[in-house]
């Protein structure tokens, strides 16, 4: 997975755009403050210090001028950032006005992504469309989540039972990583996704791509491969759209071999990798919930090669 250094530095929508410049206007307020009390603190250690012989220094309680101004300062400054902040609230996280483009659903741990309207279910990669906010609605299958791509905008929570939704937008085509940003079990870490913007005639084409039943499916169909997916029943929990199975426990599979990475970002999605998922899922992603069904690597190999035919 290559990704650019630093991506949360580099905002690639309006949404995060906003969040950035309220981020970097608070640093800078902080800088200057702090810069005031070293200035401060250091004139005092060097301008105030004891001197051989020296009288003992005034001695001052209380200063009313002092007090209102340390007391005044502060709670004007408090005041602007909060005014700033619900200002960049309101442009980067506007409520949802129509039903959802896209529905995301958190699971222990990887990303379902449903597009409504066209039909379309993904795992793991999301893809947009440039230039339009998406209204995406947040769900969880079983534990608190929550989605986070720090280059279109904010971090929200994936709440069983509770439906939160965010927009999702990209200035750019290109590839934003996500991650789950809540600790949500073992594989927290491992809970990654891309989001994948592209022109809007790309994503029509995407779409219609993600439509069509995986090509070589039904060349396949009555082949080992089918055997193996029945035998060790993967469509109790995974879709394959042309092989008739519609499990929706796990990530559907129908364009596996298009997605870049397995498992959420685990690993690459190779030839040679999706082999080693296959045959034993627990090696590179302890405690997910895909068990190790003790494949041969005969097995493993087999159903790998039907799985680089679903492009
Ligand atoms: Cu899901 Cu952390």
């Amino acid at each position: 997975m290559q990704i650019g250094f630093g991506p949360i530095f580099h905002p690639m929508s309006p949404q995060a755009g906003a969040i950035t410049g309220l981020f970097a206007t608070v640093l800078l307020i902080c800088a200057v403050i702090l810069a005031i009390v070293i200035a401060s603190v250091g004139y005092c250690v060097l301008r105030c210090r004891e001197k051989a012989g020296a009288p003992e220094p005034e001695q001052i309680m209380g200063h009313r001028k002092l007090e209102v101004a340390w007391t005044a300062i502060p709670l004007a400054i408090v005041v602007f950032i909060f005014g700033l902040t619900a200002k960049v609230m309101s442009s980067s996280d506007p409520a949802a006005n129509r039903e959802p483009d896209l529905i995301v659903t958190a699971h222990q741990w990887w990303w379902d992504a449903r597009y409504p309207a066209e039909g379309v279910r993904a795992a793991n990669e999301i893809h947009i469309p440039t230039g339009k906010p998406v209204l995406v609605r947040l769900e969880s299958a079983d534990v608190i989540h929550d989605l986070w791509v720090p280059q279109l905008g904010r971090k929200i929570h994936a709440v069983p039972g509770h439906p939160n939704e965010i927009w999702l937008e990209a200035d750019q085509p290109g590839t934003y990583l996500g991650a789950c940003a809540e600790f949500c079990g073992a594989q927290h870490a491992r809970m990654r996704f891309l989001v994948i913007a592209e022109s809007p005639a790309d994503f029509a084409s995407w779409i219609q791509q993600q439509l069509q039943p995986a090509p070589a499916n039904e060349n396949v169909a009555a082949g080992q491969s089918r055997k193996i997916f029945q035998q060790f029943a993967c469509m109790n929990c995974h879709a394959i759209s042309g092989l008739s199975t519609n499990g929706t426990a796990g990530p559907d599979l129908t364009h596996l071999a298009g997605r870049q990475t397995l498992g959420a970002g685990a690993t690459d999605n190779t030839p040679e990798n999706l082999a080693r998922w296959l045959k034993n899922p627990q090696a590179i992603k302890p405690g997910c919930l895909m068990p190790d069904f003790k494949l041969t690597d005969q097995q493993a190999h087999d159903l790998a090669d039907f799985f680089e035919t679903t492009k």
